[in-house]
């Protein structure tokens, strides 16, 4: 099938990837020159395991462009992937929705669908339709689908060849037809249902893990004040299948450029409906209050954070990823810059777009090793694969004082009480000191 992608972020690129990997002829369409010349020239612009290889395998199905015309004007199916940043409000941003679909009704030549990936608030399908069907005033017919995404950064080529489930959520059978038919290859589950249930779907499955995130953190805090191991209590309560044993790992916060602007997005959404969703609000302020914690450890052990070295393990908001948007990384830092400590750094792959948007005050280093030396204490904000393979017998080699703040709980508590001379402290279990 001939496909256009409007947008070639995570969500719009991905998609053309996999469904070029699955046979379709895919065109995407970005309006940043440098980028669509990267692509053309067959590099990925954003860091993602497998879409690399996968651009290089397709590369016959797959056109990178900044002519939107020549990309919409036959295509069968157009997705429109692009942005949907938050307002200062907390409402979604639909701009770049809504000049990608002027810009189709201006191009298309013949009957398409056009499927909005975008995570939008309840209701913008139907504005979509509306808009390019004006504009096309009659000169040919546009269907509007939603089809929200449901990958993970990190995990996202795997998670959209192998989809937990297809939403499609449509109001006419051409629409239908022609999405089941796009997406014939997979055997994920299709769940096909009108558009404002779909655009729903995705709100409601992404605040659910954010509740769910916020939910073991503030029960992590609370086993830290009465002396239980979060660690146990979740994997206890990960054998009911009703709860099951994902997202249950307490930390400093989740972050990404999904859950604050989604849970922050349905609670404008329903405070401007006349309703207030609670839980949603709860989960974004036990968020905030979470991105806060390393700090406050660390004022337990240095009243004054001046001059003290600082070493700090994983900026991305998760490992896999080099995005930084709304990370932990982000609060603490400037905090820790702004009280004049020393910090030397170390992430894999986050380096360049921290430096972004921390132009000054931290040192980086190349490997673990180099970032730990003569370090007065080391905060670990990503569970990147060479943290959790440590040997933390390290921090007590390295480190001048060894202070650990691990906000993410990469190390095995009786692993780090048999290690003398270290002080480990970790979220939602006690503070381990094998100094004396
Ligand atoms: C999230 C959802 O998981 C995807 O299903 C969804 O499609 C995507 O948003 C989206 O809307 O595009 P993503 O933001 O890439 O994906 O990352 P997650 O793996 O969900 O992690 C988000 C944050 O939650 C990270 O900061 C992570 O460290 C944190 N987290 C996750 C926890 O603190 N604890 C957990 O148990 C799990």
């Amino acid at each position: 099938m001939k496909v256009a992608v409007a947008g070639t972020g995570y969500v719009g690129l991905v998609t053309g990837v996999c469904l070029a990997e699955n046979g379709h002829e895919v065109t995407c369409v970005d309006v940043d020159e440098n980028k669509i010349k990267m692509m053309q020239e067959g590099k990925a612009p954003i860091y993602e395991p497998g879409l690399q290889e996968l651009m290089t395998k397709n590369s016959e199905r797959l056109k990178f462009t900044t002519d939107h015309v020549s990309a919409y004007r036959d295509a069968e199916v157009i997705f429109i992937g692009v942005g949907t940043p938050e307002k200062k409000d907390g409402s979604a941003n639909l701009s770049y929705v809504f000049a990608v679909a002027d810009q189709i009704a201006d191009s298309v030549q013949n009957e398409c669908v056009v499927v909005v990936k975008s995570t939008v608030p309840i209701g913008t399908n139907d504005r979509v339709e509306a808009a390019v069907n004006e504009r096309c005033a009659g000169r040919v017919k546009i269907h509007v689908a939603s089809n929200p995404e449901f990958l993970a950064q990190g995990t996202a080529v795997r998670d959209t060849l192998h989809s937990s489930r297809i939403v499609i959520g449509v109001e006419d059978d051409f629409a239908k037809d022609r999405l089941l038919q796009l997406y014939s290859w997979s055997d994920a589950p299709m769940v096909v249902t009108n558009r404002r249930s779909a655009e729903m779907i995705k709100y409601a499955s992404n605040d659910f893990l954010a509740l769910k995130i916020s939910y073991i953190n503030e029960i992590a805090n609370l086993c830290e004040a009465i002396g239980a191991d979060i660690k146990d209590v979740a994997k206890g309560m990960s054998y009911d299948s009703r709860i099951g044993d994902k997202f249950l790992n307490a930390g400093i916060g989740y972050g990404g450029s999904c859950f604050p602007k989604d849970t922050k997005a349905l609670s404008w959404l329903a405070t401007f409906n006349d309703h207030e969703i609670k839980t949603v609000k709860a989960a974004i302020e036990v968020n905030e209050n979470q991105k806060l914690l390393p700090i406050k450890k660390a004022r337990r052990y240095f009243n004054d954070l001046r001059g003290i070295n600082v070493a700090v393990l994983g900026l991305t908001f998760k490992p896999g990823t080099d995005d930084l948007r709304e990370a932990p990384s982000l609060v603490t830092v400037p905090v820790l810059i702004d009280d004049g400590a020393k910090i030397r750094a170390w992430d894999p792959v986050g380096v360049s777009n921290f430096k972004k948007q921390v132009p000054e005050g931290v040192t980086y280093c190349d490997s673990i090793e180099e970032t730990l030396k003569g370090a007065d204490i080391c905060f670990i904000f990503t569970e990147w694969k060479d943290v959790l393979e440590l040997d933390p017998g390290m921090f007590v080699k390295l480190m001048n004082n060894p202070i650990v703040v691990d906000g993410r709980n990469c190390f095995d508590v009786e692993k780090i009480a048999s290690v003398k001379g270290l002080v480990y402290d970790s979220i939602g279990r006690a503070v381990i000191d094998t100094r004396s």
